[in-house]
């Protein structure tokens, strides 16, 4: 990844203003294929989905797509995104726990898939397959299952419960639903429990097949994943030193194992937002001033804490200085311009600042900009400098983006 100096970023800040976020899009699509190829090298059938909410850039679903990957969208507004990128219905998959029913008919009758997170969900689900009979309407079913992480997940049907097979009954019973997936996600990403969520979901699939005689193309065993960082944050986040191998060894050999004499073998899917996109991204903002209260240095920037989306940690962060007057810190807090008394963005920063320097937060990838609300300043730049030059990927917002919707 390409170090920012000062003199490019003052370049930058001429068109775009002082405080942006920078995309290395170059980084994502190699993320992407480092995960692919961890998990194919375990079981060659595996492929991505990625995950829209985590950052929906358009430029990375694009990548996505056009490397062969699959779209997880968990909202309307995400299909809509996948849709105007240009990926096809059978490449959607649509999870969420809550869907419109007008927007869920339209996409499944267009051919795309629906993983239902609840049984009345699939009541509905069935209700448009009956009023379509003349279309395959293609269905998925999010499964809940014991991981052993001491977390009941609220996402899915229980895989215990009559509810659940009464689903796999009812598709039995009718001709144009077909189930194409099982999935499964849980927000846990420490590798260890990957065993468990390819075990858990190798039985249900196993149950499937003996019982109902119905073999889903695409098992899912959604997102969960972390990428590379830092020590900094991996230390702080208290986690091991793993890789995407970790992951993959551990759930795509319980696949392999599983299907080695099978003549079917399904589709293992993973669903990675954060895998791929938190270090694809940085924010760069300034300092604007520094000072002294009873003791204590406070920093404040034209950036927020609510742009960089972590908190109760420092994120990578490095200081790029400008010439000037510089204060030598011991524990300063960093903050943010809105009127939160806890946006902060770095805290106890001991070291030489000075108004006017910037500062570079690394790993911003995932939930970052899709979160940004426009509180007290309107969303800034977006800006891929990874082909060498400067592309525009989202501009600033403007104050009419932000009220255009108020009566005034
Ligand atoms: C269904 C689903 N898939 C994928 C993801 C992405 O997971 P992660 O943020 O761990 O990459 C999420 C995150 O909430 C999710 O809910």
């Amino acid at each position: 990844m390409m170090e920012l100096s000062f003199e490019m970023i003052k370049e930058i800040s001429k068109e775009y203003g002082d405080s942006f976020y920078i995309l290395d899009s170059d980084v994502f699509k190699n993320n992407c294929e480092k995960l692919l190829s961890s998990f194919k090298q375990f079981y060659e059938k595996t492929n991505l989905a990625y995950s829209y909410k985590t950052n929906y850039i358009p430029k990375l679903g694009k990548i996505i797509n056009e490397t062969g990957g699959f779209a997880e969208v968990v909202s309307g507004m995400e299909l809509n995104i996948a849709e105007r990128i240009g990926v096809k219905p059978e490449s959607i998959f649509w999870n969420g726990p809550v869907k419109s029913k007008e927007e869920a008919e339209r996409f499944l009758v267009s051919g795309g898939t629906i993983n239902v997170d609840s049984y009345s969900e699939f009541l509905t689900v069935y209700e448009i397959a009956k009023n379509h009979k003349n279309d395959i309407i293609n269905v998925g079913v999010r499964c809940n299952y014991d991981i052993g992480d001491g977390v009941v997940s609220r996402f899915g049907l229980d895989v215990e419960k009559d509810e659940f097979n009464k689903v796999f009954e009812m598709i039995s019973s009718i001709d144009n639903i077909e189930l194409k997936s099982l999935q499964a996600h849980f927000a846990n990403r420490n590798y260890k429990y990957w065993s468990a969520k390819a075990e858990g979901m190798i039985s249900v699939y196993d149950k499937l097949v003996s019982e109902y005689d119905i073999k889903p193309s695409f098992l899912d065993l959604g997102g969960g994943i972390s990428g590379d960082m830092p020590d900094s944050l991996r230390e702080q986040l208290k986690l091991d030193k793993f890789s995407f191998d970790d992951y993959a060894w551990r759930a795509a050999t319980v696949f392999s194992e599983y299907f080695k004499d099978k003549k079917e073998k399904p589709w293992l899917i993973i669903e990675p937002g954060t895998a791929v996109a938190a270090n694809c991204m940085r924010y760069v903002c300034r300092v604007e001033t520094i000072k002294d209260i009873r003791g204590k240095v406070f920093i404040t920037t034209n950036g927020s804490q609510k742009n960089i989306s972590m908190s109760g940690i420092n994120p990578p962060m490095r200081v790029v200085s400008c010439e000037g007057e510089k204060v030598d810190c011991d524990k300063a807090d960093i903050a943010g311009y809105t009127c939160i008394e806890s946006d902060y963005l770095y805290k106890n920063y001991s070291g030489k600042i000075g108004v006017g320097d910037y500062l570079v937060f690394g790993s911003c990838g995932s939930y970052s900009v899709v979160m940004k609300p426009p509180f007290i300043f309107p969303n800034v730049p977006v800006l891929d400098i990874s082909s060498g030059k400067t592309e525009l990927i989202k501009r600033a917002e403007k104050y009419e983006d932000v009220f255009t919707t108020y009566n005034f």
